[in-house]
């Protein structure tokens, strides 16, 4: 917004104050129905309000010590946040990198993670600290991933932590990288 523009938004502000209105349309606005129950819409809202957008996670005091974790999954993209024994908030999909299953539930505190179904473990920075014990597990053909796949990116004044799922796909079993904003 230009200056001007900023001026005469600020003295419209001012009239509302000063005459103790506010801003009314001209007439009704009806919403169809459809708006609240079209599939369609809601699979273009998921994609475009929610998967290319940051997401505000929490603020980053709800991550408080090194290890606090929160799982989330939004529009079918399973997120996992944890604030690293560095002090680091990461997010990752929350998806092992070996066959796609979840690594974590719910919320909680945790110096690693381990994947139930053939148990990689995984620092709280993302890393798989050995591949000694992939060896142990039942399937190794896909152990060269030598980290989960992260979410990066910068941090906000606010102290709000967001997460950005652009590109993100709607299942699990991806290593694509994501971002995540917040200290
Ligand atoms: S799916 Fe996680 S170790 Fe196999």
């Amino acid at each position: 917004m230009d200056r001007a523009g900023e001026i005469s938004l600020l003295k419209t502000l001012l009239h509302y104050l000063d005459t103790k209105t506010t801003c009314m349309a001209t007439a009704p606005w009806r919403n169809e129905v459809t708006a609240f129950t079209c599939p369609e819409r809601h699979e273009r809202e998921q994609e475009i309000l929610i998967r290319k957008r940051p997401l505000v996670m929490g603020l980053s005091c709800d991550w408080p010590k090194p290890g606090a974790y929160r799982t989330e999954d939004y529009a079918g993209v399973p997120i996992l946040t944890v604030r690293g024994s560095d002090g680091k908030l990461r997010a990752f999909l929350n998806v092992c990198r070996h066959r796609g299953a979840k690594v974590a539930q719910g919320c909680g505190n945790a110096g690693a993670f381990t994947c139930p179904y053939h148990g990689w473990t995984y620092g709280n920075d993302g890393l798989l600290p050995s591949t000694k014990a992939i060896t142990s597990a039942s399937c190794t053909r896909n152990r060269s991933a030598a980290s989960w796949s992260t979410m990066s990116g910068t941090s906000p004044r606010s102290g709000a932590t967001s997460v950005s799922c652009s590109g993100a796909p709607s299942s699990t079993g991806c290593a694509a990288r994501r971002r995540v904003s917040g200290t």
